[in-house]
């Protein structure tokens, strides 16, 4: 559909799982499909392709906008996350979004909540291992998530490939009657992956924080002409990391697809590079597939 077609409709806001499960089940009575964007708000044209991605797929298009408290630490930025509600919810219904699932806290984790859902092979590496509760966070609300929205299609941003990862994963073992799909990076003008917590940084700190981008860039190039050797790969890269004085590198990683395992020596068939930098207050992600067999694949 054009973007000039959209029509800008007032969208359901659903603010409890209960109310969450008879929408979906009305939905699904009415013999339509789901597609299912979760986010954490604050949205940007990052999100904004999920929703056209959601759409493309299903007849009806559901948002969550939900600041999970489970996937932060208590040392990490939970309050001073950026929120603006009728800011997302204007967007969301200009992408033609019919309902928003924005539940409290309270709905989601009253007293006595128990349940862990953790997958310790690949929660424990790359951003796991300076975030140890985060991807157990990730997995247990997208499990609650999927489960009162009943999606057919949960459309997520390889920004956060590990997170694709892991979500992937969780409903393969579980048996979660759902596809993941996975969308490219969306990018500002400069290279910057689109992040809500872009905003964290000052203007010398956004200024350097294209660096990322261009080592991946550096990295792609080398391998097209040729190079396979991972350490020397990882120098380059973190290099030119180096090169931005605001840049405290958290990790920089080459991993296997889709296990996250460790890779040394030649690299041979496709790759994560993937990396996590800090500038200031802002904890910036970006990655590539090297080898990777069509570019702008979803993987
Ligand atoms: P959030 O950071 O709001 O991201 C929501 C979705 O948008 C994720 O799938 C993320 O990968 C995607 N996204 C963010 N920036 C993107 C970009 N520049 N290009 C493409 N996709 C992008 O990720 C979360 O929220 C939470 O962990 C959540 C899955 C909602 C669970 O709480």
């Amino acid at each position: 559909m054009e973007s000039s077609a959209v029509t800008s409709a007032s969208a359901r806001v659903v603010t409890t799982p209960a109310e969450m499960h008879r929408v979906a089940d009305e939905i699904r009575a009415a013999g339509l499909t789901i597609g299912f964007v979760p986010t954490m708000g604050y949205l940007h044209d990052g999100h904004l392709q999920l929703l056209r991605k959601a759409r493309e797929l299903a007849d009806v298009v559901i948002l969550s906008i939900f600041v999970n408290p489970t996937q932060f630490s208590a040392n990490e930025d939970l309050g001073a996350y950026p929120r603006d509600f009728e800011r997302d919810k204007a967007l969301a219904e200009a992408e033609g979004t019919q309902i928003i699932y924005n539940p409290s806290p309270e709905s989601m984790y009253p007293e006595g909540f128990q349940t862990q859902v953790n997958l310790p092979g690949m929660t424990n590496v790359l951003c796991g291992v300076s975030r140890p509760h985060h991807f157990p966070g990730v997995a247990q609300v997208c499990a609650k998530l999927f489960n009162a929205v009943k999606p057919h299609f949960a459309v997520f941003g390889l920004k956060d490939f590990q997170q694709y990862l892991v979500v992937t994963q969780m409903v393969k073992d579980l048996d979660m009657d759902l596809k993941v799909v996975g969308i490219p990076i969306v990018r500002e003008k400069d290279g910057l992956a689109m992040s809500s917590r872009n905003v964290y940084m000052t203007p010398a700190e956004r200024e350097q924080a294209v660096v990322l981008n261009q080592s991946i860039k550096l990295a792609e190039k080398a391998v097209a002409e040729g190079e396979r050797d991972a350490a020397r790969l990882l120098d380059l890269v973190r290099g030119h990391i180096a090169t931005a004085p605001a840049a405290d590198i958290d990790y920089v990683e080459i991993r296997s697809i889709p296990g996250l395992a460790t890779v040394e020596g030649r690299i041979e068939k496709p790759v994560l590079l993937a990396m996590a930098v800090k500038f200031g207050k802002a904890r910036l992600l970006d990655n590539t597939v090297l080898l990777r067999e069509q570019p702008n694949a979803n993987v």
